[in-house]
Protein backbone atom coordinates (compact mmCIF):
# COMPACT_ATOMS: atom_id res chain seq x y z
CA UNK A 1 0.00 0.00 0.00
CA UNK A 2 1.65 3.40 -1.12
CA UNK A 3 1.89 6.00 1.57
CA UNK A 4 -0.33 8.42 0.15
CA UNK A 5 -2.96 5.88 0.54
CA UNK A 6 -2.15 5.94 4.10
CA UNK A 7 -2.39 9.19 4.05
CA UNK A 8 -5.48 9.82 2.53
CA UNK A 9 -7.14 6.86 5.15
CA UNK A 10 -6.00 8.73 8.22
CA UNK A 11 -7.20 11.73 7.06
CA UNK A 12 -10.44 9.81 6.14
CA UNK A 13 -10.71 8.02 9.36
CA UNK A 14 -10.33 11.36 10.36
CA UNK A 15 -13.06 13.14 9.26
CA UNK A 16 -15.53 9.70 9.93
CA UNK A 17 -14.20 10.26 13.87
CA UNK A 18 -15.10 14.10 13.94
CA UNK A 19 -18.31 13.34 12.49
CA UNK A 20 -19.07 10.46 14.71
CA UNK A 21 -18.41 12.74 18.00
CA UNK A 22 -20.43 15.18 16.56
CA UNK A 23 -23.48 13.08 16.06
CA UNK A 24 -22.95 11.28 19.44
CA UNK A 25 -22.78 14.63 21.15
CA UNK A 26 -25.84 15.80 18.91
CA UNK A 27 -27.43 12.68 20.26
CA UNK A 28 -26.70 13.26 23.50
CA UNK A 29 -28.19 16.59 23.73
CA UNK A 30 -31.36 15.05 22.37
CA UNK A 31 -31.19 12.15 24.26
CA UNK A 32 -31.02 14.52 27.30
CA UNK A 33 -33.45 16.64 25.88
CA UNK A 34 -36.41 13.72 25.41
CA UNK A 35 -34.87 12.86 29.18
CA UNK A 36 -36.48 16.05 30.39
CA UNK A 37 -39.52 15.91 28.58
CA UNK A 38 -40.21 12.30 29.08
CA UNK A 39 -43.66 10.55 30.18
CA UNK A 40 -43.99 10.80 33.81
CA UNK A 41 -43.91 7.81 35.71
CA UNK A 42 -45.67 5.09 35.54
CA UNK A 43 -44.45 2.21 38.10
CA UNK A 44 -47.23 -0.58 37.09
CA UNK A 45 -45.16 -3.61 35.59
CA UNK A 46 -45.76 -5.08 32.14
CA UNK A 47 -44.49 -8.83 33.21
CA UNK A 48 -44.65 -8.81 36.44
CA UNK A 49 -47.79 -9.94 38.11
CA UNK A 50 -49.65 -6.48 39.99
CA UNK A 51 -53.56 -6.16 40.78
CA UNK A 52 -55.65 -4.34 39.22
CA UNK A 53 -56.52 -2.38 42.34
CA UNK A 54 -55.54 -2.83 46.08
CA UNK A 55 -53.12 -4.30 47.90
CA UNK A 56 -51.39 -7.76 47.83
CA UNK A 57 -48.90 -9.39 49.78
CA UNK A 58 -47.61 -13.11 49.60
CA UNK A 59 -48.72 -15.20 46.61
CA UNK A 60 -50.90 -18.09 47.84
CA UNK A 61 -52.26 -21.68 45.98
CA UNK A 62 -50.36 -21.50 43.00
CA UNK A 63 -51.25 -24.17 40.89
CA UNK A 64 -51.54 -25.17 37.17
CA UNK A 65 -54.93 -26.81 35.99
CA UNK A 66 -55.90 -27.87 32.15
CA UNK A 67 -53.99 -24.60 30.90
CA UNK A 68 -54.28 -22.35 33.49
CA UNK A 69 -52.09 -21.07 35.77
CA UNK A 70 -53.50 -19.53 39.07
CA UNK A 71 -52.13 -17.31 41.24
CA UNK A 72 -53.72 -16.33 44.70
CA UNK A 73 -53.13 -13.43 46.29
CA UNK A 74 -53.07 -11.90 50.08
CA UNK A 75 -55.55 -9.27 49.03
CA UNK A 76 -57.36 -6.85 50.66
CA UNK A 77 -60.83 -5.68 48.79
CA UNK A 78 -61.28 -2.66 50.41
CA UNK A 79 -57.83 -0.84 50.26
CA UNK A 80 -54.35 -0.59 49.43
CA UNK A 81 -52.77 -1.15 52.68
CA UNK A 82 -52.88 -4.43 54.35
CA UNK A 83 -56.46 -5.47 56.27
CA UNK A 84 -59.05 -7.79 55.89
CA UNK A 85 -56.77 -10.55 54.53
CA UNK A 86 -58.81 -12.45 51.72
CA UNK A 87 -57.32 -14.37 48.80
CA UNK A 88 -57.48 -12.74 45.60
CA UNK A 89 -57.20 -14.45 42.16
CA UNK A 90 -55.31 -14.36 38.67
CA UNK A 91 -55.00 -16.20 35.78
CA UNK A 92 -52.34 -16.82 32.67
CA UNK A 93 -51.42 -19.28 30.22
CA UNK A 94 -47.98 -18.67 30.14
CA UNK A 95 -47.00 -17.37 34.15
CA UNK A 96 -45.84 -13.83 32.46
CA UNK A 97 -49.50 -12.12 31.26
CA UNK A 98 -52.26 -12.30 33.99
CA UNK A 99 -55.54 -11.62 33.92
CA UNK A 100 -57.63 -11.13 37.20
CA UNK A 101 -60.48 -12.35 38.60
CA UNK A 102 -62.78 -12.20 41.15
CA UNK A 103 -61.60 -12.17 45.16
CA UNK A 104 -61.94 -16.12 45.93
CA UNK A 105 -62.30 -16.17 49.05
CA UNK A 106 -63.24 -12.77 51.47
CA UNK A 107 -62.80 -12.10 55.19
CA UNK A 108 -66.41 -13.19 57.04
CA UNK A 109 -67.71 -11.81 60.04
CA UNK A 110 -68.06 -14.54 62.86
CA UNK A 111 -71.13 -14.76 65.61
CA UNK A 112 -68.71 -13.81 68.43
CA UNK A 113 -68.23 -10.34 66.83
CA UNK A 114 -64.52 -11.89 65.34
CA UNK A 115 -63.79 -12.06 61.64
CA UNK A 116 -62.25 -14.91 59.92
CA UNK A 117 -59.30 -13.87 57.79
CA UNK A 118 -57.53 -16.20 54.93
CA UNK A 119 -54.49 -15.89 55.74
CA UNK A 120 -51.53 -17.96 52.96
CA UNK A 121 -52.03 -21.05 51.82
CA UNK A 122 -51.75 -23.61 49.46
CA UNK A 123 -53.77 -25.31 46.63
CA UNK A 124 -54.24 -28.73 45.36
CA UNK A 125 -55.32 -30.57 43.35
CA UNK A 126 -57.86 -33.87 44.26
CA UNK A 127 -57.77 -36.09 41.38
CA UNK A 128 -58.70 -39.16 43.79
CA UNK A 129 -61.06 -36.64 45.63
CA UNK A 130 -59.42 -37.85 49.20
CA UNK A 131 -61.85 -35.46 50.52
CA UNK A 132 -65.01 -36.88 49.63
CA UNK A 133 -65.60 -32.44 48.27
CA UNK A 134 -66.31 -33.31 44.70
CA UNK A 135 -69.03 -35.27 42.54
CA UNK A 136 -67.68 -38.70 41.51
CA UNK A 137 -65.26 -39.16 39.26
CA UNK A 138 -64.47 -35.44 38.94
CA UNK A 139 -60.83 -35.53 38.76
CA UNK A 140 -60.29 -31.52 38.46
CA UNK A 141 -60.73 -30.03 42.10
CA UNK A 142 -59.53 -27.95 43.65
CA UNK A 143 -58.61 -27.67 47.79
CA UNK A 144 -57.33 -24.55 49.42
CA UNK A 145 -55.69 -25.51 52.33
CA UNK A 146 -55.30 -21.88 54.25
CA UNK A 147 -54.34 -20.32 57.99
CA UNK A 148 -57.59 -19.32 59.43
CA UNK A 149 -56.56 -15.97 61.64
CA UNK A 150 -59.44 -14.69 63.62
CA UNK A 151 -59.09 -10.55 64.13
CA UNK A 152 -60.40 -9.59 67.18
CA UNK A 153 -61.08 -5.53 66.77
CA UNK A 154 -57.64 -5.17 64.82
CA UNK A 155 -55.79 -7.52 67.05
CA UNK A 156 -55.03 -11.46 66.02
CA UNK A 157 -57.25 -14.09 68.35
CA UNK A 158 -55.64 -17.72 67.15
CA UNK A 159 -54.63 -18.95 63.81
CA UNK A 160 -55.72 -22.51 62.93
CA UNK A 161 -55.91 -24.40 59.19
CA UNK A 162 -58.71 -24.48 57.19
CA UNK A 163 -60.20 -26.16 54.17
CA UNK A 164 -62.28 -24.46 50.90
CA UNK A 165 -62.77 -26.28 47.42
CA UNK A 166 -64.08 -25.20 44.36
CA UNK A 167 -65.70 -27.64 41.22
CA UNK A 168 -65.22 -25.11 39.08
CA UNK A 169 -61.37 -24.05 38.19
CA UNK A 170 -60.81 -21.71 41.51
CA UNK A 171 -64.13 -19.32 40.14
CA UNK A 172 -66.04 -20.13 43.32
CA UNK A 173 -65.53 -21.96 46.14
CA UNK A 174 -67.33 -23.59 49.15
CA UNK A 175 -65.64 -22.73 53.02
CA UNK A 176 -65.34 -26.62 54.84
CA UNK A 177 -67.88 -26.66 57.19
CA UNK A 178 -66.09 -28.79 59.43
CA UNK A 179 -63.05 -26.27 59.86
CA UNK A 180 -60.40 -26.44 61.37
CA UNK A 181 -58.89 -29.20 60.24
CA UNK A 182 -55.63 -28.00 62.41
CA UNK A 183 -55.37 -26.42 65.57
CA UNK A 184 -52.69 -26.79 68.12
CA UNK A 185 -54.19 -24.17 70.22
CA UNK A 186 -51.09 -21.70 69.62
CA UNK A 187 -51.59 -17.70 68.34
CA UNK A 188 -48.92 -18.58 65.68
CA UNK A 189 -49.31 -21.38 63.81
CA UNK A 190 -49.69 -20.75 60.01
CA UNK A 191 -49.34 -20.56 55.96
CA UNK A 192 -49.83 -24.84 55.28
CA UNK A 193 -48.00 -26.09 51.92
CA UNK A 194 -49.14 -29.24 51.31
CA UNK A 195 -48.25 -32.15 48.70
CA UNK A 196 -48.69 -35.64 48.14
CA UNK A 197 -46.44 -38.24 48.65
CA UNK A 198 -47.10 -41.07 46.33
CA UNK A 199 -44.96 -43.90 48.31
CA UNK A 200 -47.23 -43.92 51.13
CA UNK A 201 -50.79 -42.11 49.78
CA UNK A 202 -50.67 -39.28 51.92
CA UNK A 203 -50.47 -35.75 51.60
CA UNK A 204 -48.14 -34.01 53.95
CA UNK A 205 -48.43 -30.57 55.32
CA UNK A 206 -45.39 -28.40 55.82
CA UNK A 207 -46.44 -25.42 58.26
CA UNK A 208 -44.57 -22.26 60.41
CA UNK A 209 -44.44 -22.15 64.08
CA UNK A 210 -43.36 -18.32 63.09
CA UNK A 211 -42.11 -17.40 67.09
CA UNK A 212 -40.14 -21.10 67.60
CA UNK A 213 -38.51 -20.59 64.41
CA UNK A 214 -39.51 -24.11 63.29
CA UNK A 215 -41.76 -25.76 60.93
CA UNK A 216 -43.54 -29.05 61.13
CA UNK A 217 -44.87 -31.82 59.22
CA UNK A 218 -48.03 -33.74 59.33
CA UNK A 219 -49.76 -36.82 57.05
CA UNK A 220 -53.11 -36.89 56.47
CA UNK A 221 -54.81 -39.35 53.88
CA UNK A 222 -58.17 -37.04 53.60
CA UNK A 223 -56.74 -33.51 53.77
CA UNK A 224 -59.20 -33.01 56.94
CA UNK A 225 -57.62 -35.28 60.06
CA UNK A 226 -53.91 -34.60 60.24
CA UNK A 227 -51.09 -36.17 62.47
CA UNK A 228 -47.67 -34.56 63.47
CA UNK A 229 -44.87 -36.71 62.00
CA UNK A 230 -41.53 -34.50 62.02
CA UNK A 231 -40.24 -30.95 62.89
CA UNK A 232 -37.62 -28.99 62.05
CA UNK A 233 -35.82 -25.36 62.63
CA UNK A 234 -33.83 -23.38 65.04
CA UNK A 235 -30.72 -23.40 62.14
CA UNK A 236 -30.26 -20.82 59.24
CA UNK A 237 -31.32 -17.56 59.88
CA UNK A 238 -33.55 -16.93 63.27
CA UNK A 239 -32.80 -13.41 63.25
CA UNK A 240 -37.07 -12.95 62.14
CA UNK A 241 -39.78 -14.75 62.66
CA UNK A 242 -40.14 -17.80 60.35
CA UNK A 243 -43.17 -17.85 57.66
CA UNK A 244 -44.45 -19.94 54.32
CA UNK A 245 -42.28 -22.30 54.59
CA UNK A 246 -42.53 -25.26 51.52
CA UNK A 247 -41.12 -28.62 50.65
CA UNK A 248 -39.91 -29.25 46.94
CA UNK A 249 -37.98 -32.12 45.35
CA UNK A 250 -35.14 -30.33 42.89
CA UNK A 251 -33.48 -31.59 40.19
CA UNK A 252 -29.35 -31.75 40.29
CA UNK A 253 -28.10 -30.79 37.41
CA UNK A 254 -26.30 -33.17 35.15
CA UNK A 255 -28.10 -35.73 37.07
CA UNK A 256 -31.43 -37.88 37.11
CA UNK A 257 -31.02 -36.91 40.94
CA UNK A 258 -33.62 -35.21 42.68
CA UNK A 259 -33.16 -33.31 46.19
CA UNK A 260 -35.75 -31.93 49.09
CA UNK A 261 -35.61 -28.15 49.26
CA UNK A 262 -37.37 -26.20 52.14
CA UNK A 263 -37.87 -23.10 51.58
CA UNK A 264 -38.42 -20.32 54.27
CA UNK A 265 -39.70 -16.81 54.29
CA UNK A 266 -37.51 -15.19 57.68
CA UNK A 267 -34.57 -13.00 58.31
CA UNK A 268 -32.69 -10.93 55.70
CA UNK A 269 -28.59 -10.48 56.24
CA UNK A 270 -29.69 -6.63 56.80
CA UNK A 271 -31.48 -6.24 60.30
CA UNK A 272 -34.76 -4.39 60.16
CA UNK A 273 -35.53 -6.58 56.93
CA UNK A 274 -37.20 -9.97 55.96
CA UNK A 275 -35.80 -12.42 53.55
CA UNK A 276 -35.92 -15.88 52.18
CA UNK A 277 -33.24 -19.07 52.99
CA UNK A 278 -33.36 -22.70 52.10
CA UNK A 279 -32.23 -26.07 53.07
CA UNK A 280 -31.19 -28.37 50.79
CA UNK A 281 -31.35 -31.75 51.97
CA UNK A 282 -33.39 -35.42 52.64
CA UNK A 283 -37.30 -35.74 53.36
CA UNK A 284 -38.36 -39.25 54.03
CA UNK A 285 -41.96 -38.58 53.81
CA UNK A 286 -42.24 -37.83 57.84
CA UNK A 287 -39.49 -35.62 58.33
CA UNK A 288 -36.72 -33.55 57.04
CA UNK A 289 -32.66 -33.81 57.30
CA UNK A 290 -30.68 -30.98 55.81
CA UNK A 291 -27.07 -31.14 54.33
CA UNK A 292 -24.54 -29.79 56.34
CA UNK A 293 -23.72 -25.70 55.47
CA UNK A 294 -22.06 -23.28 56.94
CA UNK A 295 -24.00 -19.75 57.80
CA UNK A 296 -27.59 -19.10 55.67
CA UNK A 297 -28.64 -20.39 51.73
CA UNK A 298 -29.97 -16.91 50.97
CA UNK A 299 -32.59 -17.47 47.75
CA UNK A 300 -32.44 -13.92 47.02
CA UNK A 301 -29.52 -11.33 48.25
CA UNK A 302 -31.90 -8.15 47.71
CA UNK A 303 -34.16 -6.86 49.48
CA UNK A 304 -37.64 -7.37 47.53
CA UNK A 305 -38.11 -10.78 47.67
CA UNK A 306 -40.77 -12.52 50.09
CA UNK A 307 -43.04 -15.33 50.73
CA UNK A 308 -42.78 -17.21 47.43
CA UNK A 309 -44.01 -20.89 47.11
CA UNK A 310 -43.80 -23.05 44.27
CA UNK A 311 -46.57 -24.04 41.46
CA UNK A 312 -48.35 -26.95 42.30
CA UNK A 313 -49.36 -29.52 39.90
CA UNK A 314 -47.23 -28.60 36.80
CA UNK A 315 -47.30 -30.09 33.33
CA UNK A 316 -45.72 -33.64 33.22
CA UNK A 317 -43.33 -31.86 30.41
CA UNK A 318 -41.88 -29.17 33.23
CA UNK A 319 -38.65 -30.90 34.83
CA UNK A 320 -38.21 -28.47 37.47
CA UNK A 321 -40.31 -26.71 40.51
CA UNK A 322 -41.13 -23.06 39.63
CA UNK A 323 -41.89 -20.28 42.36
CA UNK A 324 -42.98 -16.99 42.66
CA UNK A 325 -42.95 -14.30 45.61
CA UNK A 326 -43.69 -10.84 46.43
CA UNK A 327 -41.78 -8.14 45.49
CA UNK A 328 -41.56 -6.05 48.34
CA UNK A 329 -40.18 -6.13 51.99
CA UNK A 330 -42.69 -5.82 54.93
CA UNK A 331 -39.98 -3.09 55.92
CA UNK A 332 -41.71 -0.44 54.13
CA UNK A 333 -44.59 -2.51 51.84
CA UNK A 334 -47.20 0.00 53.45
CA UNK A 335 -45.51 2.52 51.99
CA UNK A 336 -44.19 1.96 48.30
CA UNK A 337 -45.40 4.91 46.18
CA UNK A 338 -47.99 3.37 43.28
CA UNK A 339 -51.20 4.31 42.39
CA UNK A 340 -54.32 2.42 42.79
CA UNK A 341 -52.66 -0.41 43.67
CA UNK A 342 -49.98 -1.66 46.13
CA UNK A 343 -47.80 -4.82 45.63
CA UNK A 344 -46.57 -7.12 43.13
CA UNK A 345 -44.68 -10.32 42.58
CA UNK A 346 -41.22 -11.43 41.29
CA UNK A 347 -41.07 -13.47 37.91
CA UNK A 348 -41.80 -17.15 37.81
CA UNK A 349 -38.49 -18.83 38.36
CA UNK A 350 -37.52 -22.09 37.60
CA UNK A 351 -35.22 -24.15 40.32
CA UNK A 352 -32.28 -26.47 39.44
CA UNK A 353 -29.27 -27.57 42.16
CA UNK A 354 -26.01 -27.27 41.41
CA UNK A 355 -22.76 -28.12 43.73
CA UNK A 356 -19.80 -25.83 44.97
CA UNK A 357 -17.29 -26.44 47.39
CA UNK A 358 -19.49 -29.74 48.13
CA UNK A 359 -22.76 -28.13 48.68
CA UNK A 360 -26.26 -27.96 47.13
CA UNK A 361 -27.19 -24.97 45.79
CA UNK A 362 -30.39 -22.90 44.64
CA UNK A 363 -29.98 -22.09 40.59
CA UNK A 364 -32.80 -19.45 39.18
CA UNK A 365 -33.81 -19.12 35.80
CA UNK A 366 -36.58 -16.74 35.16
CA UNK A 367 -39.18 -17.10 32.93
CA UNK A 368 -39.47 -14.44 30.16
CA UNK A 369 -41.22 -13.80 27.33
CA UNK A 370 -38.71 -13.89 24.22
CA UNK A 371 -40.35 -9.87 22.92
CA UNK A 372 -38.93 -8.07 25.79
CA UNK A 373 -36.00 -6.05 24.44
CA UNK A 374 -33.10 -7.13 25.03
CA UNK A 375 -29.19 -6.04 24.53
CA UNK A 376 -26.68 -8.34 24.78
CA UNK A 377 -23.32 -6.69 25.58
CA UNK A 378 -20.23 -7.85 26.26
CA UNK A 379 -17.45 -5.59 28.21
CA UNK A 380 -13.97 -6.05 27.59
CA UNK A 381 -11.22 -4.54 29.91
CA UNK A 382 -9.18 -1.64 29.14
CA UNK A 383 -12.11 -0.79 26.18
CA UNK A 384 -12.87 2.38 26.35
CA UNK A 385 -16.78 2.29 26.89
CA UNK A 386 -18.74 5.28 27.63
CA UNK A 387 -21.83 4.24 26.89
CA UNK A 388 -23.63 4.15 23.16
CA UNK A 389 -26.24 1.92 24.73
CA UNK A 390 -28.61 4.74 26.56
CA UNK A 391 -31.38 4.90 24.88
CA UNK A 392 -35.30 4.96 25.47
CA UNK A 393 -37.15 1.99 26.50
CA UNK A 394 -40.10 2.84 28.29
CA UNK A 395 -38.22 1.11 31.22
CA UNK A 396 -38.64 -2.13 30.25
CA UNK A 397 -35.63 -4.27 28.56
CA UNK A 398 -33.19 -6.55 29.78
CA UNK A 399 -29.51 -6.01 29.55
CA UNK A 400 -27.54 -9.50 29.15
CA UNK A 401 -24.14 -8.41 30.42
CA UNK A 402 -20.45 -10.47 30.00
CA UNK A 403 -18.03 -8.25 31.60
CA UNK A 404 -14.55 -9.47 30.89
CA UNK A 405 -13.02 -8.03 33.74
CA UNK A 406 -8.86 -8.94 32.96
CA UNK A 407 -7.12 -6.37 35.60
CA UNK A 408 -9.70 -3.73 35.20
CA UNK A 409 -10.69 -1.96 38.66
CA UNK A 410 -14.84 -2.94 38.37
CA UNK A 411 -17.93 -1.48 36.50
CA UNK A 412 -20.77 0.88 36.69
CA UNK A 413 -24.49 -0.03 35.41
CA UNK A 414 -26.03 3.19 35.74
CA UNK A 415 -29.83 2.34 34.96
CA UNK A 416 -33.09 4.28 35.12
CA UNK A 417 -30.75 7.60 34.83
CA UNK A 418 -33.15 10.79 34.80
CA UNK A 419 -31.69 14.25 35.22
CA UNK A 420 -29.82 13.44 38.77
CA UNK A 421 -31.20 10.74 39.47
CA UNK A 422 -30.25 7.14 39.00
CA UNK A 423 -29.65 3.35 39.93
CA UNK A 424 -26.59 2.00 40.09
CA UNK A 425 -25.47 -1.39 40.06
CA UNK A 426 -21.51 -1.67 40.30
CA UNK A 427 -19.02 -4.60 41.11
CA UNK A 428 -16.07 -4.57 42.99
CA UNK A 429 -13.64 -7.46 41.77
CA UNK A 430 -10.86 -6.61 44.01
CA UNK A 431 -13.70 -7.60 47.24
CA UNK A 432 -15.86 -9.18 44.90
CA UNK A 433 -18.70 -7.75 45.71
CA UNK A 434 -21.80 -6.62 43.68
CA UNK A 435 -23.37 -3.30 45.06
CA UNK A 436 -26.79 -2.29 44.39
CA UNK A 437 -27.82 1.22 44.78
CA UNK A 438 -30.90 3.04 44.94
CA UNK A 439 -30.44 5.79 47.18
CA UNK A 440 -30.53 8.35 44.51
CA UNK A 441 -32.76 6.18 42.60
CA UNK A 442 -35.95 8.56 42.54
CA UNK A 443 -38.79 8.57 44.94
CA UNK A 444 -36.96 7.56 48.04
CA UNK A 445 -38.33 9.34 50.93
CA UNK A 446 -41.37 7.30 51.16
CA UNK A 447 -40.04 5.27 54.33
CA UNK A 448 -36.56 5.95 56.00
CA UNK A 449 -35.82 1.72 55.35
CA UNK A 450 -36.04 1.97 51.51
CA UNK A 451 -32.95 4.01 49.86
CA UNK A 452 -30.02 1.74 51.54
CA UNK A 453 -28.18 -0.59 49.37
CA UNK A 454 -27.96 -4.10 49.07
CA UNK A 455 -24.52 -6.12 48.44
CA UNK A 456 -23.63 -9.73 47.66
CA UNK A 457 -20.47 -11.86 46.83
CA UNK A 458 -20.09 -12.70 43.52
CA UNK A 459 -17.00 -14.72 42.33
CA UNK A 460 -15.90 -14.25 38.95
CA UNK A 461 -15.69 -17.49 36.96
CA UNK A 462 -12.67 -17.67 34.74
CA UNK A 463 -12.83 -13.87 34.97
CA UNK A 464 -15.80 -13.05 33.89
CA UNK A 465 -19.03 -11.77 35.94
CA UNK A 466 -22.28 -12.41 33.80
CA UNK A 467 -25.45 -10.28 34.79
CA UNK A 468 -28.93 -10.71 33.62
CA UNK A 469 -30.94 -8.08 34.47
CA UNK A 470 -34.25 -7.44 33.96
CA UNK A 471 -35.83 -3.94 34.19
CA UNK A 472 -39.77 -3.83 34.64
CA UNK A 473 -40.44 -0.16 35.50
CA UNK A 474 -40.22 -0.11 39.00
CA UNK A 475 -39.31 -4.32 39.56
CA UNK A 476 -35.47 -4.97 38.80
CA UNK A 477 -34.41 -8.53 39.13
CA UNK A 478 -30.92 -9.09 38.46
CA UNK A 479 -29.37 -13.02 37.98
CA UNK A 480 -25.72 -12.95 38.26
CA UNK A 481 -23.40 -15.70 36.79
CA UNK A 482 -26.50 -17.64 35.26
CA UNK A 483 -29.08 -17.49 38.07
CA UNK A 484 -26.10 -18.94 40.39
CA UNK A 485 -27.00 -15.13 42.56
CA UNK A 486 -30.17 -13.62 42.48
CA UNK A 487 -30.96 -10.08 43.35
CA UNK A 488 -34.37 -8.56 43.51
CA UNK A 489 -34.90 -4.99 43.93
CA UNK A 490 -37.64 -1.77 43.80
CA UNK A 491 -36.85 1.28 42.64
CA UNK A 492 -39.30 4.11 41.40
CA UNK A 493 -37.52 6.79 39.32
CA UNK A 494 -39.10 10.25 38.48
CA UNK A 495 -39.98 9.69 34.70
CA UNK A 496 -41.31 7.28 32.61
CA UNK A 497 -38.46 6.97 29.87
CA UNK A 498 -34.74 6.84 31.33
CA UNK A 499 -31.64 5.96 30.26
CA UNK A 500 -28.89 3.42 31.32
CA UNK A 501 -24.84 3.34 30.72
CA UNK A 502 -22.19 1.16 31.38
CA UNK A 503 -18.90 2.54 32.26
CA UNK A 504 -15.54 0.71 33.63
CA UNK A 505 -14.27 2.19 36.94
C1 LIG B 1 -46.10 -13.37 55.29
C2 LIG B 1 -47.37 -13.37 56.14
C3 LIG B 1 -47.86 -14.77 56.38
C4 LIG B 1 -49.31 -14.57 56.64
C5 LIG B 1 -49.65 -13.44 55.70
C6 LIG B 1 -50.71 -12.52 56.21
O1 LIG B 1 -45.89 -12.21 54.58
O2 LIG B 1 -47.11 -12.70 57.35
O3 LIG B 1 -47.19 -15.44 57.42
O4 LIG B 1 -50.07 -15.72 56.40
O5 LIG B 1 -48.45 -12.72 55.49
O6 LIG B 1 -51.09 -11.59 55.23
Amino acid sequence: MSKTRDTDNQSFNKFIYMKTRALAIILSGLLFQSCQDSKPADYRPEFHFSPEKNWVNDPNGLIYLDGEYHIFTQYNPYGDKWGHMSWGHAVSTDLVSWTDLPVALTEFPNPDGSSSMFFSGCAVVDSLNTSGFFREGYKGGLVAIYTIHIDRDGKGAGQSQGLAYSEDKGRTWKVYEGNPVLDIGIADFRDPSVIWYPERNVWIMTVALPKEYKVQFYESANLKDWALTGEFGNKGDVSKIWECPSLSQVKTEGTDETRWVLIISSGHKYERYVGMQYFVGDFDGRTFVSQDQEGVLHLDEGKDFYAAIPFYNLPPDSKSPIIMGWANNWAYANDIPTEGYRGQYSLARALTLYQEDGIFKIRQTPVLPESIPTEKVTLKDGEELTSSLSRQNDNVYRIQLTAELGSSKGFELELLKHGPHKTVISYDPAEQKLTFDRSNSGKTGFHENFPGGAHMTLAPENGIVKLDVIVDKSVIELYANDGKAVMTQLAFPLSGTTAYKINWR
